[in-house]
C-alpha cells in the first residue's frame, strides 16, 4: 500500500484468488460480508475502480474504496458528466435508530443531489412490518428518526422525494404490475423463501422493486443508481430482470431469420465480415452456406473472461449456419415483441426509418444501429402507456467493522455509534474501540500499527476525515509508519465524533419544522398487529 492512497482494502485482493466459504448475499441476515472481492466473481458486481475514472470530483467514500462496486454505475456517471437527468434511490427499514452505517447511504444520497440528481428517500415500513414483525407505532417512530437525520445531513426535500411505501400508492401499483412477472419458485432461489415464508414478505419485496424503478415512473427513464451495502444486491438484480421483462420489445441484433445468442454472434460477424470484404454486393451476395464454410475452417480466439467460451458456440452456430443454406446473411436489428399492444406494435413499424421487414411477433430493420433501435422502442413503448424502464444501476459500499471488533450490530451497542447517542457516549465508546494496535507502544513505534485492521481507522476513513484526504492519509502513514499510537489517536477520534454527533443532533432539531411541513404522515394511525416481541 502507498502512502498517498489512504484506502482501506478490507479484502478487495486476495492473494490466493479462491472464493471463501463465507460468501452469501441476504438481506434479512446479518449484515457481514468476509471477503468483498468474492462477490465479484460469484455474483458479477463490478469493482468501482474500473468505473471510477468516469466520475467527476468523486465523492470521498469513492476516493477512499468504501464505495467498493458497482452494477452499471458508468450510465450514471456519464449522465452526471453531461449534464443529463439521472435520478438516485435508497430505502431504510425503520427497525431501530440510524446509526454511522446509514449515515454513508445518506450522503451518497446527498452527494447525487448535489449533483443535479432526482434523488428520493423511502421508509420501508412495509418490510419492516412483514420482515421484522414491527409495529405501526415503533415504525412511526422510526421513521421520523430516519428521516430527520437524512434532512439535517442535508437532503433538499423541495429538490427531492422522501415517502413512505405503505403510502405510495404509484409504487403499491407498479409492485403489482412487476409481481405479474415474478413467481414463487424464483424467490426461492434468490431469496430462500418457502412454504412457511409470509406472504406479506414476499409482497414487501415486489415492493421493493417497484421502489428501486419510481424514479423513472415518476418522470422518465434515466439512468438511477441505488447506493446500498451488497446485501441489497439480489434485489438489485432481480430489479433489473423485472425491467427487462415489462419491457414491450426486446431489441436484438440478427444475421438472418434465426437468433443468436452473444457468442454465436462473435462468430457470424466475424464469418460475414470476412466474406462481405470480397463480394462485389454484400446484401445479397453471403449467403449462410458460405458462412458456415468459412467458419468450420476458424480456430475462435480465447477470451479471458469466465462466461465466453467461442469454441462451445462454434458448433451451434454451425448448426445454425447450415440450416440457413442459400438464406443470405445480412446485419440487421431486431425487434421481438414481448408484451406489446397491438397498437404498439403496429406504431413501432410505423416509425422504424429506412428498410424493414415484418414477420408475426418481430421486425427486422436494416438501416438503424442498436442504440437507434433502443431509443424508438422505448419512445413508442412510452407513448402507448408502458414503462420503457432501463435497467437500474447500484454502487455498493463495506459495512463498517464493530467497535468492539467483529461485525457493527445493533444489538451490540458498544459496537456502534447512533446518530442519537449521546455525545460523551459517542466519545467514550470510541475512546474504548479495539484497534489495530500492537501490545506495547515500543512495539508500535518499531513496527507501526495495522491501519486497515483497525475500527478507528476506518472511523477516520468513513466518516471523521470528511472530505479532509490530507486527514485520513496522515492517520494512516504515521499509523503504518509508528509514529502515532493508539491512545492519542482515539483521542483525537473521540472528539471528533463528539462534535460530529453535538452537531448532527442540533441539525436535527433544526429539521424538525422542515419535516413536520412536508406531506409525509408519521402517525400512521393504522390498526395491525403488535409485532413480534
Ligand atoms: N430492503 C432495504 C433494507 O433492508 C430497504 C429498502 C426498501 C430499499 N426499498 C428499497 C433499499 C429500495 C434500496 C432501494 O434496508
Ligand atoms: Fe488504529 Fe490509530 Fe492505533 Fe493506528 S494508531 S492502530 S489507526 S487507533
Amino acid at each position: 500500500m502507498n502512502e498517498d492512497t489512504p484506502r482501506t482494502d478490507g479484502g478487495t485482493e486476495r492473494a490466493d484468488g479462491e472464493p471463501s466459504e463465507d460468501v452469501a448475499l441476504d438481506p434479512w441476515g446479518s449484515a457481514s460480508v468476509g471477503d468483498y472481492a468474492d462477490l465479484f466473481a460469484e455474483f458479477g458486481i463490478e469493482a468501482f475502480d474500473d468505473v471510477a475514472d468516469d466520475v467527476i470530483d468523486p465523492h470521498y467514500l469513492m476516493r477512499r474504496g468504501v464505495i467498493f462496486g458497482h452494477r452499471e454505475y458508468d450510465a450514471v456517471a456519464e449522465a452526471m458528466a453531461n449534464d443529463e437527468p439521472f435520478a438516485a434511490l435508497s430505502g431504510f427499514m425503520p427497525t431501530g435508530d440510524p446509526h454511522i452505517g446509514h449515515k454513508l447511504v445518506f450522503d451518497e444520497l446527498i452527494w447525487h443531489q448535489e449533483r443535479g440528481g432526482d434523488v428520493f428517500g423511502l421508509i420501508a415500513d412495509l418490510e419492516a412490518h412483514s420482515a421484522r414483525g414491527m409495529s405501526w407505532d415503533e415504525i412511526d417512530e422510526h421513521a421520523r428518526s430516519y428521516l430527520l437525520s437524512l434532512l439535517a445531513l442535508g437532503f433538499d426535500p423541495e429538490a427531492g422525494e422522501l415517502y413512505r411505501q405503505s403510502d405510495n400508492r404509484e409504487v403499491q401499483d407498479l409492485g403489482f404490475e412487476l409481481g405479474s412477472k415474478a413467481n414463487f419458485s424464483e424467490f426461492e432461489a434468490i431469496y430462500g423463501f418457502d412454504g412457511e415464508t409470509n406472504v406479506s414478505h414476499m409482497q414487501s419485496v415486489v415492493t421493493q422493486t417497484a421502489d428501486i424503478l419510481y424514479p423513472q415512473l415518476v418522470d422518465e427513464p434515466k439512468p438511477t443508481v441505488i447506493p446500498v451495502g451488497p446485501d441489497q444486491d439480489p434485489h438489485v438484480r432481480l430489479t433489473r430482470d423485472l425491467a427487462t421483462r415489462v419491457r414491450y420489445f426486446k431489441v436484438t441484433e440478427a444475421f438472418a431469420s434465426f437468433e443468436l445468442d452473444n457468442e454465436e454472434r462473435t462468430l457470424v460477424r466475424a464469418a460475414y465480415d470476412a466474406l462481405a470484404a470480397d463480394v462485389d454486393d454484400a446484401e445479397t451476395d453471403v449467403r449462410c452456406e458460405d458462412a458456415a464454410a468459412w467458419l468450420d475452417d476458424y480456430e475462435p480466439p480465447e477470451i479471458d473472461e469466465e462466461s465466453v467460451d467461442l469454441a462451445a458456440a462454434k458448433s451451434s452456430a454451425l448448426d445454425k449456419l447450415r440450416a440457413g443454406g442459400k438464406e443470405p446473411l445480412r446485419p440487421r436489428v431486431r425487434f421481438l415483441d414481448r408484451n406489446a399492444t397491438d397498437e404498439a406494435f403496429e406504431a413501432l413499424i410505423e416509425a422504424i426509418d429506412g428498410e424493414k421487414r415484418v414477420f408475426e411477433g418481430h421486425v427486422d430493420a436494416f438501416d438503424l444501429t442498436r442504440e437507434e433501435a433502443e431509443s424508438v422502442a422505448r419512445e413508442v413503448e412510452i407513448d402507448h402507456d408502458g414503462f420503457g424502464f432501463r435497467q437500474p444501476s447500484s454502487i455498493y459500499h463495506r459495512f463498517m467493522t464493530g467497535l468492539t471488533g467483529g461485525k457493527m450490530s445493533s444489538s451490540i451497542p458498544a459496537s456502534h455509534i447512533s446518530l442519537l447517542d449521546d455525545p460523551e457516549d459517542g466519545y467514550d465508546k470510541v475512546r474504548s474501540a479495539t484497534t489495530g494496535g500492537r501490545d506495547t507502544a515500543e512495539e508500535q513505534r518499531e513496527l507501526g500499527g495495522e491501519p486497515d485492521e483497525c475500527p478507528v481507522y476506518e472511523l477516520y476513513a468513513y466518516l471523521l476525515a470528511g472530505d479532509d484526504d490530507g486527514l485520513a492519509k496522515e492517520v494512516y502513514s504515521e499509523c503504518a509508519n509508528g509514529e502515532r499510537l493508539c491512545g492519542g489517536c482515539k483521542e483525537q477520534a473521540a472528539e471528533l465524533m463528539r462534535e460530529f454527533l453535538e452537531e448532527h443532533q442540533e441539525k436535527r432539531e433544526e429539521a424538525e419544522e422542515v419535516l413536520d411541513e412536508l406531506d409525509i404522515d408519521l402517525d400512521s394511525d393504522r390498526r395491525g398487529t403488535g409485532g413480534e416481541h
